[in-house]
């Protein structure tokens, strides 16, 4: 015999006396009409856990914990609710795992039944109400449908009266709590049942399997709210795990891509053109459920959400749950039209189906939103939007698609293929000319830059430039000039260091600069006494310290000239280049 989960529990605490079973693990002793012990729960010396046999509960005075049978026998062997009742039930010869699984399943499933049944019925009753409704009728047929269409999705038209499917429901003989819990009909304040959709066209929502799980219903005129009403959660509508029409595209499509969209409407009026590859979600954002569910049937996803402020939006949500899904994701965007409906309606089919030729992906969605903010033809803002796009490009996880990318940017900004891949592949394409380990280096810097004895007497610039003239002759290697000649004379600061620049032409030059500087660099030496002196990695310092002052120098010379470049063609031009050649400057940082 199956039993509900309530009879279970009922039998269970009917038959069984918590002071039996709280008595196996805690020594009770009678004290009035309860019995005492110590608590199991915590540590205590004085009792203060009470057993009442009369009410079958039990309660701790000095932790608070207290409940019936099945909490104590949860709590004492720390297990769920489900197999407490299992060990319980087995003490009065109940299996309640074997019973109540069949009573669930056989109650629920029949219940199921009975609403995708209930539903159906409503459908064909909203379905032949349109029929007869004028209004309603017109209101389609002003939308572009024809009675093929709404046929195919079975819209009706639920008339503006309070009981009508209610009373036709109970006429089928299902009971008022039924149909409530269906939701059909909805309750008022004064505790009366009335119906759900009045006045509005139903757009009947299928499961995969065909089953009528829910209801969406539009107001017919522009101006009553809500302007769609939807049927709640219920045992058989699952919003989050089924998508508008999936059902309808099973059946009619056999493309290998699935479009979609948000609205009802997107939807049938698309196949009112012959797209009959289209699935809206159900008036929420895409759930993971849902691509999901995609995804067993199309690897390919078109999205085409309205184009306001919330369908970009809903857009970047859909894309990014789309990817975790690792499915292949295009977006349709729509020029001048709110949403798929209007395009279609406006358009015709052709520039729709050339839209959907030309979908971007979900990349080029990301960066045309980069574009949008930034007037392109002003040079930083144009530097701007190729660093954020370069940072978007570096997520991407295949090295392909960044190197496409990389050629795309490359090609519409006109800076150098190299500086944008230098800059998207973070330099692991383009080796440094010298390969010292970057954290040595760093120490070194910061050792040298944060010497006590040499900030008192010294700024940064000299610190930098005389370490690497000590160094070079440290090292007594003559032969070292050669990387040295390829420091840029104009960005040192010190004359020291362009003197010592221009004397390594010879060896007698190089032997006045000696004699001339001599005393100041021992003073250097002595103060930066440390053995870590590398000739390398001071050069790689001082290199890296001149690419900064060029990129300073060029800021500066940007900023002047932006402040008077309004209509001149060449300054433009100079201001591009400009930025193009802080873009690889930073790059080679
Ligand atoms: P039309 O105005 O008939 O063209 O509908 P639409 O599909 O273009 O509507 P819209 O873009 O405003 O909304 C998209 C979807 O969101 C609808 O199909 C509904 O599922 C849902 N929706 C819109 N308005 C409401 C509302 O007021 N309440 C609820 N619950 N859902 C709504
Ligand atoms: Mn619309």
């Amino acid at each position: 015999m199956a039993r509900s989960m309530n009879d279970i529990v009922d039998e269970i605490k009917s038959r069984i006396n918590i002071v039996d079973v709280v008595g196996r693990y805690v020594s009770l002793k009678k004290a009035g009409n309860n019995y005492k012990g110590r608590c199991p729960f915590h540590n205590e010396k004085t009792p203060s856990f009470i057993v009442s046999e009369q009410k079958q509960i039990y309660k701790c005075f000095g932790c608070d914990e207290g409940g019936d049978v099945i909490r104590f026998v949860m709590k004492v062997e720390n297990i769920d609710f489900m197999d407490s009742l299992d060990i319980l039930g087995k003490e009065i010869n109940i299996d309640v795992k074997k019973e109540l699984s069949n009573d669930f399943d056989k109650s629920s499933i029949k219940k199921k039944r009975k609403y995708y049944d209930m539903n159906l019925y409503i459908a064909k009753f909203y379905f032949n109400n349109l029929k007869n409704d004028n209004q309603a009728r017109n209101y389609l047929e002003d939308r572009g449908l024809s009675n093929k269409i709404i046929n195919r999705f079975g819209i009706g038209f639920a008339s503006d009266s309070w009981e009508e499917s209610k009373k036709f429901l109970k006429d089928k003989n299902f009971l008022e709590s039924e149909i409530y819990e269906n939701g059909l009909i909805t309750k008022t304040k004064k505790g009366n049942f009335i119906d759900k959709f009045r006045n509005r066209i139903i757009f009947p929502i299928f499961n995969i399997k065909n089953e009528i799980i829910g209801f969406g219903g539009r107001v017919i005129d522009n101006k009553s709210i809500p302007k769609y009403l939807n049927s709640p959660e219920t045992i058989v509508f699952n919003k989050r795990y089924n998508l508008y029409a999936l059902n309808f595209v099973r059946k009619y499509s056999n493309k290998d891509y699935i479009i979609v969209v948000e609205g009802y409407m997107d939807v049938v009026s698309l196949n009112q053109y012959g797209i009959t590859n289209v699935v809206a979600s159900l008036g929420t954002a895409l759930t993971i459920e849902q691509v999901k569910l995609l995804k067993r049937y199309y690897k390919k996803i078109v999205l085409c959400y309205d184009m306001d402020d919330a369908g970009v939006k809903a857009t970047n949500r859909a894309i990014e749950l789309l990817n975790t899904e690792k499915l292949n994701v295009k977006v349709l965007t729509l020029e001048d039209c709110k949403d798929p409906d209007e395009y279609i309606r406006k358009k015709g089919i052709s520039k729709f189906n050339n839209r959907l030729q030309n979908a971007v992906t979900d990349i080029e969605f990301f960066i045309e939103q980069i574009r949008k903010k930034h007037n392109l033809n002003n040079s930083k803002e144009k530097t701007k939007y190729t660093q954020e796009v370069c940072s978007l490009l570096k997520t991407i996880d295949s090295e392909v698609k960044k190197e496409y990318y990389v050629k795309l940017l490359s090609k519409e900004t006109d800076i150098a293929y190299d500086v944008i891949s230098g800059e998207v592949f973070g330099g692991k394409k383009f080796k440094k000319d010298f390969n010292k380990k970057t954290y040595s280096k760093k120490n070194f810097k910061k050792k040298m830059l944060k010497n006590e004895n040499l900030k008192i007497k010294f700024n940064k610039n000299d610190i930098l430039e005389k370490n690497l003239i000590l160094t070079f002759i440290e090292a007594k290697n003559f032969e070292l000039k050669t990387h040295i000649l390829k420091l840029e004379k104009d960005y040192m600061i010190l004359d020291m260091t362009k003197e010592f620049l221009n004397s390594l032409d010879s060896v007698e030059n190089f032997n006045l600069f000696l004699d001339k500087y001599q005393s100041s660099l021992q003073e250097f030496k002595e103060l930066n006494y440390n053995d870590s002196l590398d000739f390398f990695n001071s050069l790689d310092i001082l290199k890296k310290e001149i690419v900064t002052r060029k990129i300073k120098k060029l800021s500066l010379r940007q900023k002047e000239l932006e402040k008077n470049k309004d209509g001149n063609e060449n300054l433009e031009k100079q201001l591009i280049e400009i930025a193009n050649e802080i873009m690889s400057l930073k790059k080679s940082l």
